[in-house]
């Protein structure tokens, strides 16, 4: 600091204040995806692959507008509707429409008006808004992530003031679920702590546990008063069917033995990336106690951002509640998973065919949009170097980046720096 004034007592006036107020500040790190995407962006190779964005793309590789979407788009443009300020818990139509996608239509969550729910800015406002209101209203401030899990979990955490911990979940040796150490550490935590589960396709992993492994934990949880914060990012995109994967939230629901929190996002299954639409619930015990919950959240919101945007609402809403447009959809949905998973195959059959010695069978087990392939650091930084592909270090595959035009390359590539 006093180097810094004392060069700028030479300096012109206009370059002394800023450097007085902002000199102290340290470069903070980039992130990660970001990263990759901007050496992606720099490497002119023609076979360059991008599989660190978790965003869906067509088996050409482009981004891709759903067309139930385009529909409602049409629809609203054609209906001239106003820009007034929502609500601050949103569209009701919308968070309605949402909830019952999540929840099931005949939810006990959703009987007697017990459930309090806010639109939210995308999955990530949603976990956000979901950690500050348990921070302030949850007697444990204590909350398990999976060991791994999705990058900004822990900072959403933090950044509400809760103590992040972590419990294991996925097996290094199977490339799969590690239940047994995953039951342990919920049997060790301490009593009422806030347990974050992945809804469905778990990121990075694309692990899920089974129904029966999720009614294990389910019990595990109940005996410990854990409270369930699920994060439904990817209803639909694992299996390519909203109800199945939206199971394991359901289960616990109906069970009624352990409380249930939801962030909600529309971003991957309605390719709303950008438009921010999510919600924010949570399950309470009757009406009353709702509107309690409710006025809360509305206390944490209002001074954030007033009220959430209209439009991306609109859309979702739109294509929720028109019968043809949700037929549609939720085609489409499928149509996406259908396109991952056969990627999936495909992916594994071609390092079969190249004789790779090494088990890809978790290559197909695995769901979602991701696959933690087990590749290490050094490779993936091979595959950067040497073959014009991007991913996260941990090894995880993007799978929508794949294509039936790019995935044998992918694969000679894999081979080549796992074969020894
Ligand atoms: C597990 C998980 N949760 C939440 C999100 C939040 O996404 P968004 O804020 O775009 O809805 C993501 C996005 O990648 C995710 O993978």
């Amino acid at each position: 600091m006093l180097a810094a004034l004392k060069s700028a007592a030479v300096l012109k006036p206009s370059s002394l204040r800023q450097l007085a107020t902002w000199a102290h500040i340290p470069m903070g790190p980039p992130d990660t995806i970001l990263g990759i995407t901007e050496a992606f962006k720099r490497d002119p190779h023609a076979q360059k692959m991008n599989l660190g964005a978790g965003a869906y793309r067509t088996d050409n590789g482009h981004p891709y507008v759903l067309s139930s979407v385009r529909k409602a788009e049409h629809s609203l443009l054609a209906q001239l509707q106003d820009k007034e300020y929502l609500p601050i818990t949103g569209l009701a139509q919308f968070t309605d429409a949402a909830t019952k996608l999540a929840y099931g239509a005949q939810s006990p969550a959703l009987q007697g008006g017990r459930l309090a729910v806010t639109q939210s800015i995308s999955g990530t406002g949603a976990l956000r808004i979901g950690a500050e209101f348990l921070n302030k209203h949850y007697p444990n401030h204590q909350v398990y992530l999976p060991n791994p899990t999705w990058g900004n979990h822990g900072a959403i955490f933090r950044a509400s003031g809760l103590e992040v911990k972590q419990y294991r979940y996925f097996d290094k040796s199977t490339n799969g679920l590690n239940l047994e150490a995953m039951l342990e550490d919920i049997r060790e935590m301490p009593q009422g702590s806030v347990v974050l589960l992945h809804a469905c396709a778990h990121n990075p992993t694309g692990v899920d546990p089974s129904l029966e492994q999720w009614a294990e934990i389910q019990q595990a949880m109940e005996e410990k008063g854990h409270l369930a914060f699920f994060d439904m990012a990817y209803q639909g995109f694992a299996s390519g069917d909203a109800d199945r994967d939206a199971g394991a939230l359901r289960m616990f629901v109906e069970g009624d033995r352990v409380p249930v929190v939801l962030a909600q996002s529309f971003a991957k299954n309605m390719g709303l990336y950008g438009e921010r639409v999510g919600t924010f619930s949570v399950v309470s015990n009757d009406k009353e106690e709702r509107d309690r919950v409710l006025s809360q959240m509305k206390i944490l919101i209002r001074p954030l951002y007033s009220n959430p945007p209209v439009y991306g609402a609109r859309i979702a809403a739109e294509v929720l509640t028109n019968e043809e447009l949700r037929k549609e959809w939720l085609a489409e949905v499928k149509m996406m998973a259908d396109r991952i998973i056969g990627m999936r195959s495909a992916l594994r059959s071609e390092l079969e065919n190249l004789g790779s010695k090494r088990e890809w069978k978790h290559v197909t087990d695995q769901i979602g949009m991701f696959c933690y392939t087990g590749l290490l650091p050094e490779q993936v930084d091979s595959l950067a170097r040497d073959y014009h592909i991007y991913l996260t270090r941990d090894g995880r595959v993007s799978i929508a980046g794949i294509t039936s035009g790019n995935v044998k390359y992918l694969a000679e590539s894999i081979h080549a720096v796992t074969k020894d």
